[in-house]
């Protein structure tokens, strides 16, 4: 997940108010607490993700859809934050409900759909825990959004949520980030250039035993400073393909990054379809 090219030099720039964003999940995630992830940074997080190739990841989602044969028609987008992927595909004509644990970023989401008078339906909640007494087609969960499920039965419990919420034969198409990503320092990066209004610094800090990247994230814009902790979990093929299995899944596919092929050991991310049986 690099964003921004690296450039200058963070010396001079202190930061002065602490965030949070993403929370060890030893039970934290089903739990009010967790509440506090991603809501200072909500009102930034578009500007940060200015760069992101919304646009390419939704031509992927669709190679996907048409790789596995699926043919969605109501398309739940799990962790949607700010919503920007989720307004793509309702243009693309698919009908979108998101929700996320954030609320900042769901007021965000709604907010722009509003202005746009875009008919997206969106939810305030937990991946972890969700029930939105509808079904869905389609279920997708995209730029690592799983990763911050920092324990594997949260993870195991986010995949049976998702199958209780698809029609039988509907798709579920996610990415996770592997260890590989984390321990070759995927989150140390920054862009300090002068020109840049929102400036950031980013260290990412690993532990091989828990499997835990702890990222140090500092950020600056005009005279306001923030810094924040991101808490991402690494999940690989073989801890997550049983996951789908005991969840219900069949013809899991996993993908190399944004393509087709299987993945590799230097893999960074991991793409990953799965269908539920009819
Ligand atoms: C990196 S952002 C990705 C957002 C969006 N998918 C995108 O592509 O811009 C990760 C998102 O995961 C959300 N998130 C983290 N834990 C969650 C959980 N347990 N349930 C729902 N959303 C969660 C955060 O609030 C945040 O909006």
């Amino acid at each position: 997940m690099k964003l921004f090219d690296r450039g200058g030099d963070s010396e001079d720039l202190v930061p002065i108010e602490g965030l949070r964003v993403g929370v060890p999940d030893d039970g934290e995630q089903t739990n009010p607490a967790a509440k506090s992830s991603f809501q200072n940074v909500a009102p930034f997080y578009d500007e940060l993700m200015r760069q992101v190739p919304y646009r390419m990841w939704v031509s992927y989602y669709q190679l996907l859809l048409s790789t596995i044969e699926s043919r969605p028609r109501r398309v739940l987008d799990v962790a949607c934050g700010t919503g920007t992927m989720t307004e793509m595909l309702h243009r693309e004509g698919y009908q979108m409900t998101g929700f996320d644990l954030s609320e900042p970023m769901i007021e965000i989401a709604r907010r722009k759909a509003a202005k746009k008078k875009l008919p997206v339906e969106y939810h305030v909640a937990n991946a972890v825990t969700f029930d939105l007494g509808q079904k869905f087609d389609g279920v997708l969960c995209f730029f690592d959004s799983l990763n911050n499920i920092t324990s594997p039965d949260h993870l195991q419990d986010v995949f049976h949520r998702v199958f209780a919420h698809l029609e039988p034969g509907g798709s579920f198409i996610f990415d996770l980030n592997t260890a590989f990503a984390f321990r070759t320092n995927m989150f140390d990066q920054s862009d300090l250039r002068q020109q840049t209004r929102l400036k950031y610094d980013w260290q990412g800090s690993w532990d091989e035993d828990t499997r835990l990247i702890t990222v140090n994230m500092k950020f600056w814009r005009d005279e306001e400073s923030f810094s924040e902790t991101h808490i991402q979990r690494a999940y690989d093929l073989d801890e997550v393909i049983p996951m789908l299995e005991e969840a219900g899944f069949h013809q899991i596919q996993p993908f190399h990054s944004y393509g087709l092929t299987p993945p590799r050991k230097r893999s960074d991310r991991i793409h990953y379809a799965a269908i539920k049986p009819l």
